[in-house]
């Protein structure tokens, strides 16, 4: 059965449906937002071997076969990049693209991320529906509006916020995710109970298996209530001048994995989140802002879930405590040179510390990277 999840930003509001056999049904659900019927689909390679077939015949049964046109982009985060941009860009507008006409972003999110930016910026926006495919994209990056490309300067540091008119979260074509695609997606569903839902964390507990096996029902609750839980929050706060920051939680430490190994595929992003939380939580202990118990609590989740917490076993280990603080205040979050960290009080109870103990932290970082 479909879900719906109303994300409600005035005149910017959108549906994030979320159940199977989305792709199917596709064209009609976009129909009402794609009124030239004229519809450019952006993808990738992975996808479209997987799942072009099914969206076309979805967008056929509304558009017809020749009103849909398809672009595959390469795999890959080296695709979320200027050249890309500009390329898409000339493509759709070689292939005459007008304002009224619709994008579709189909796939994780590299994909959401290149095609929405490029929908905010070409003939000065195009609206777009967001077709998420993996996990990842369907409970985080494909809510919200945020969207960007890579720069030298570092990840998602070029971009724009606009909102997508819809979002279908198809949970069939998670079905060929890999197990590793699948968990890192789970990184950001338990985050929502650590963030503000201590019931939620309670069911993740009981549940994390079953949704990392794909079981329908307990998918399907797990990627509603995120889903729910981001768009309560993006409507508080759409810019991130204040709550939205709590969705950082654990990726100020994560990006600095991240970084340090060279955004190296051998940790993904997930996964440095999930590391990313238990250390929040365990420095959140540390300085007394919340038990130990419950830093405890949540690492043992994370582990039982399948991540890798110590972060001396982590990929890209043995990670240099200095080089790992000076990516922290490099972070695009950071404040001239001041740590912004997502803390928490309790599971279920975390808080915004802007100009972070900068001492604290170095010696909380220096303990964590000794093996
Ligand atoms: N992924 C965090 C946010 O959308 O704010």
């Amino acid at each position: 059965m479909t879900q719906t999840v109303h994300v409600n930003l005035g005149a910017r509001s959108y549906d994030v449906c979320i159940g199977p056999g989305l792709l199917a049904q596709a064209g009609a659900l976009i129909a009402p937002f794609a009124p030239t019927k004229r519809v450019f689909v952006v993808t990738d390679e992975n996808v479209a071997r997987l799942h072009r077939d099914a969206l076309a015949a979805g967008l056929a049964a509304q558009f017809g076969e020749d009103a849909v046109r398809f672009f595959v982009l390469p795999p890959g985060e080296e695709t979320k990049s200027f050249a890309h941009l500009q390329q898409l860009c000339s493509q759709l507008l070689q292939q005459d693209i007008s304002r009224r006409d619709l994008i579709v972003a189909f796939g994780g999110g590299v994909i959401g991320d290149l095609a929405g930016f490029t929908a905010s910026i070409v003939k000065r926006g195009v609206d777009f529906v967001q077709i998420p495919t993996t996990l990842l994209s369907q409970v985080d990056s494909s809510v919200g509006g945020k969207t960007a490309i890579d720069v030298a300067e570092g990840k998602n540091m070029v971009g724009a916020i606009h909102q997508p008119r819809l979002v279908l979260a198809d949970m069939d074509v998670l079905a060929t995710l890999p197990p590793r695609e699948r968990r890192a997606g789970y990184a950001e569903i338990v985050k929502i109970g650590l963030i503000n839902d201590a019931p939620f964390f309670d069911w993740c507990e009981a549940n994390a298996q079953a949704v990392l096996d794909g079981d329908p029902a307990a998918l399907s609750h797990a990627i509603t209530t995120a889903v729910a839980a981001k768009a309560r929050i993006v409507e508080a706060d759409e810019r991130e001048e204040g709550v939205r920051a709590l969705l950082n939680l654990g990726h100020t430490f994560a990006h600095a994995l991240e970084a340090h190994g060279g955004y190296s595929t051998d940790l993904i992003h997930g996964e440095a989140v999930g590391a990313g939380m238990a250390l929040a939580f365990a420095h959140s202990a540390e300085l007394g802002l919340c038990s130990a118990d419950a830093a405890a609590r949540v690492r043992a989740h994370l582990e039982a879930a399948g991540f890798t917490t110590d972060i001396t076993k982590l990929p890209g280990a043995p990670f240099a405590p200095a080089k790992l603080f000076t990516l922290m205040a490099s972070d695009k979050k950071a404040e001239a040179g001041a740590v912004t960290l997502v803390l928490a009080r309790a599971i279920g109870q975390a808080l915004i510390q802007k100009r972070a103990d900068a001492e604290a932290l170095r010696a909380f970082l220096a303990r964590e990277t000794k093996t």
